[in-house]
This record gives structure tokens, C-alpha cells and sequence, in this order.
């Protein structure tokens, strides 16, 4: 792999999947991984990444020299090249110029393999206080911009490069390509990490964790899950069961997509349970949010663990009893809960409804070295049909969560058709991509005077929350076009009795969460 170091900002886990966006496999490592550690993984190359401190502040991660001396190709970003000129005896200093934001870096004076073919002036994205101001010997320094006259250097021979600015943000306009130039001509590593390799990869490796045994699948409907359960059942055919549980609080189609469209795509064997009535007779009466989540969890479970019984039962293969539960955690995770092993670390409401821990099987997680959009393509690769790749994210509380109030059978219903004509139209104006997803939100306790054909009428809003995110930590609110918007609150108003008002959420995360509960 390619070994990125990760200095403590949060740009790690964007140049790892800027490297995979380069065909190339990538992994985060922290920066306390020791030299001899690292090497030891034999890492095609390795890039250092940007982070807060400044190379001479007491405690700042600090860059084994080793590491540089090994023949491996390395890439230092930001604080990952100020360590680098640093360790290779440069000089790194508080000039107390800092740069922030976009500059211009001239890459005219020499010949570099970075930078070549790319125009001289380029917009980069800066974010230091400190800077190299000798380079280490042997560098030829091969960008510079007005604040800082040593802003890149390479060394062909040594294999090793470095340029102050961010190349993985996107306000750097050639970062792509310095990255690959990088990758390419730098370190001479061949782009091979595609989906069809992908998906081959990991079909052999859940073969063999598998083996003979029965493996169970909880199928959300959702991207992660329906992959999981794909690339699962490519290698290991019918002994994977997928449990589907239709609590009722799902969107309008959503149970259909998943019984006819994903089974007829993939060929699962597929357990649907009908459990809706369960689900609302446990959420009667209740407003509070994290109740209603952890109702919703616990019903989950019960069902689940209901299902998986009857599913040994109903095969009569007691030599077989199930062994693997298979889950859709992703690399992000992995990486966020610190890169470590097992249950323990996947955050709770990744567990489709957080599973118990004493839960008796193994798990397998399939997608745990991919990013969301890797697991798109694999999803493709393997046939998954495009309604359920392209889908928005959608929380398994479902649209438990989305109904501010006590959730009814009649409340569910009405938000389902609004819903649906808010998915309709954004589909339609061909905003499903930049949109992440777009909660609607029925304020059922709220009611406010309208007047509607020659009447008064006195209904529910209905709130719109279209955002733009790349993980759903960090959130904008979409900038749905007026047009686009009005076309939504017409056809709710007009088609949804009892909605009666249509607002739009302008809120970005933080402060306000995606999910109004
Ligand atoms: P928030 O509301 O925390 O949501 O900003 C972040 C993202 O997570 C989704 N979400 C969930 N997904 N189970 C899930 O599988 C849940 O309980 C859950 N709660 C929120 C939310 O839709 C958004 O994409």
C-alpha cells in the first residue's frame, strides 16, 4: 500500500482517497507508528500529511530520519514537507509571514518531475504559519510562492518530494495531478487498484475467512449494507441470508426496491419481516428523540435475532448453525475509532440499530478498507442495480426520526408522500449527486393557518433539509435552485392533506445536525 502518515489534521483520510482516486491502494497510519513499523509493511511509497503543530513546538510528532534513508518514495504535505526538510537537515523557521487560503506557487525555474506537464503558475491552497527556509541539501527547490520562496523541493535520486501547500484539497487546481506525477514517476507505481480488482480481492478473502459456514446479512436497503450483502453472496452464494425487517418507518418504495430489485440483481436469499405493527405499538406515545432510537434499536434486535433462529430452523441444517453476521462498516470508521480490530470500535449507529455485544457471531465487514465511493463502484461492478447505489444516506431510525413529535400510523403516511415528491423532483432536476441527502421533516405538533381553494385551512409544515457533505460530519445546506423548490412546495401542498406550509432548512453542520432528531 501506500502508507499515509497522518499528522494529526484531518487531511489523512482525504489523501488517502485522493490516492485511491489515483487507482492506487492507500491506507492511514498514525503518526506514532514507528519507522522500523512502517517499513516493515513494505509501502509502495509513503506521504506525509499536513497537521496543527509547528515541527519545533515541544511534543510535535516528530519524522524518524530512517524513514527517509529506507529507498522508499515519500511525499511530504504541508507539515509532512516542513518534518522532512527538518529531519534532512533543513531549516524550518517562524517567519512570521503566514499564509492562509489561495496563493499563486510559480513553478517556472526548474525541471521537476511533480510538477511536469502542468502550466508554471498555479493556484495553490495554503495553510501555514511556519516555513522551510533552507532546503535540506541535495533538494532542488522547485516552487515558490510570494510568501514563501521555498514552497516545494524533490530529489529524484532519493525518491523524495515535498511541497508546502495542500495538494488533496480541491482549491489547488493541479493537486490531482501532483499526486499522480507522484505516484506515477516519482515512486513508479501502476494504477491497479480498480473496481474489478477490488471486488475480486475481497471476494477471496471473505471465501476464505467463510469457509462452510452460514452467514447472515441485516439488509437496510441501504448503499453499505446491499453491497456488503452483494459482494458476500458473490462469494459465498446461498450460504449468506439476508434479513430484511420493514418497520414501517421506511420511505415510499423502499421495501419493494430491496425485495424485487436487489434480489432479482443478485440472487440473495432474502428474509423479509413484516414487523410494522411491533415497530409503532413500542413508539406509541413517544416524543423524545433518543428514546425513540433506542426503542427502534431494541425492537430491531428482537426481530433479528427472531429471524436469524428461524432462518437455521427453516434451512434444517443444524451442521451449519450461523457463525457470520456480516456488516457494512466502512474505512472511515476504521479510521476514526483509532484503526483497531473487531466489534468494539464501529460507532453505534453503524450497527444497523447497535447490535448487542453479546451477540454470538463473528463479524464480517467486507467494505472495511473502502471509501463511500469505492463501495459505489464495487456495488456496480457486482451488479447492484443503480436505484440502491446512487442512494442517499437514510438513518436506520428511518422516518422514526423525522416525524418531530409521537410517530403514527397516519403521521408516517403523510410524510412518506412528501417525501416522495421531494426525492421526486430533486431526481428530477438531476440533483441527487450534489445533493447529500435531503431529509424532510414533519412538525407534527405544529399546526399554522393557511388558506387553500376557497377555505382556511389549519395543517402541519413540512420542512425541507437538502444538504451538501462529503462524510456527514461536516454539512452546508444545499443550494437547491428557487425554481426546484418551488415545484416541491407546490406539489406537497397541493397533494399532501394536512400540509398545509413548506420550509426550507438553512442551517449548516455544525450547528445544527443533519437529522433534526
Ligand atoms: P446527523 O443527524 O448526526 O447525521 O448529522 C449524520 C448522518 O448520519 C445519518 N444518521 C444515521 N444513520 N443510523 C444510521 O444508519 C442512525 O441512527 C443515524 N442517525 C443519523 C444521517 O442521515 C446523516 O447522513
Amino acid at each position: 500500500p501506500v502508507l499515509v502518515v497522518d499528522f494529526g489534521a484531518q487531511y489523512a483520510q482525504l489523501i488517502a482517497r485522493r490516492v485511491r482516486e489515483a487507482q492506487v491502494y492507500s491506507e492511514v497510519v498514525p503518526h506514532t507508528t514507528g519507522a522500523a513499523d512502517l517499513l516493515a509493511r513494505e509501502p509502495a511509497a509513503i506521504i506525509l500529511s499536513g497537521g496543527p503543530s509547528s515541527v519545533y513546538a515541544d511534543g510535535a510528532p516528530a519524522l524518524d530520519r530512517e524513514l527517509l534513508e529506507a529507498g522508499v518514495p515519500v511525499f511530504g504535505m504541508c507539515y509532512g514537507f516542513q518534518a522532512m526538510a527538518q529531519a534532512l537537515g533543513g531549516t524550518v523557521s517562524h517567519t512570521g509571514s503566514r499564509e492562509y487560503g489561495k496563493t499563486d506557487a510559480d513553478i517556472s525555474g526548474v525541471d521537476s518531475t511533480l510538477f511536469s506537464g502542468q502550466p508554471t503558475r498555479q493556484t495553490v491552497w495554503m495553510s501555514h504559519g511556519d516555513s522551510v527556509t533552507v532546503a535540506p541539501d541535495g533538494m532542488a527547490v522547485t516552487a515558490s510562492t510570494p510568501g514563501t520562496p521555498v514552497a516545494a523541493f524533490e530529489d529524484d535520486e532519493r525518491h523524495l518530494y515535498g511541497v508546502q501547500w495542500h495538494p488533496e484539497v480541491l482549491h489547488s487546481e493541479q493537486g490531482q495531478r501532483v499526486l499522480e506525477n507522484f505516484l506515477r514517476k516519482g515512486a513508479g507505481i501502476a494504477p491497479d487498484w480498480t473496481a474489478s480488482n477490488v471486488v475480486e480481492g475481497l471476494v477471496e478473502t471473505v471465501r476464505e475467512a467463510v469457509g462452510e459456514d452460514r452467514v447472515l446479512c441485516a439488509l437496510s436497503g441501504g448503499v453499505d449494507s446491499s453491497v456488503a450483502a452483494a459482494l458476500v453472496q458473490r462469494a459465498v452464494g446461498d450460504q449468506l441470508t439476508c434479513v430484511f425487517v420493514d418497520h414501517g418507518l421506511l420511505r415510499e418504495g423502499e421495501a419493494e426496491q430491496v425485495e424485487q430489485d436487489f434480489v432479482e440483481a443478485t440472487g440473495v436469499d432474502l428474509v423479509v419481516v413484516d414487523a410494522r405493527e411491533q415497530f409503532l405499538a413500542a413508539l406509541a406515545g413517544v416524543t423524545d428523540p433518543e428514546q425513540k432510537r433506542k426503542i427502534i434499536g431494541a425492537q430491531f434486535i428482537r426481530v433479528f435475532e427472531q429471524a436469524a433462529r428461524d432462518v437455521v430452523k427453516d434451512r434444517g441444517d443444524e451442521q451449519h448453525p450461523v457463525k457470520w453476521l456480516v456488516q457494512g462498516t466502512l474505512y472511515p470508521d476504521v479510521v476514526e475509532s483509532g484503526g483497531g480490530e473487531g466489534a468494539a470500535n464501529i460507532k453505534s449507529h453503524h450497527n444497523v440499530g447497535g447490535l448487542p455485544d453479546d451477540l454470538q457471531f463473528k463479524l464480517i465487514e467486507p467494505l472495511r478498507t473502502l471509501f463511500k465511493d469505492e463501495v459505489r463502484q464495487v456495488g456496480l461492478e457486482l451488479g447492484v442495480p443503480e436505484t440502491i447505489v446512487w442512494r442517499q444516506p437514510f438513518p436506520g431510525p428511518g422516518l422514526g426520526i423525522r416525524i418531530i413529535g409521537e410517530v403514527t400510523a397516519d403521521r408516517l403516511d403523510l410524510l412518506r408522500r412528501a417525501d416522495a415528491i421531494a426525492r421526486e423532483e430533486l431526481t428530477r432536476a438531476g440533483l441527487d449527486r450534489d445533493i447529500w441527502q435531503c431529509p424532510v421533516v414533519l412538525l407534527a405538533d405544529v399546526r399554522s393557518v393557511g388558506v387553500q381553494g376557497d377555505g382556511r385551512t389549519y395543517g402541519h409544515p413540512v420542512v425541507l433539509r437538502p444538504v451538501a457533505s462529503e462524510d456527514a460530519m461536516t454539512a452546508d445546506w444545499a443550494r437547491v435552485p428557487y425554481d426546484v423548490l418551488a415545484v416541491i412546495s407546490t406539489r406537497i401542498t397541493n397533494e399532501v392533506d394536512e400540509v398545509n406550509r413548506v420550509v426550507l432548512d438553512v442551517t449548516s453542520k455544525p450547528p445544527g445536525t443533519i437529522e433534526w432528531e
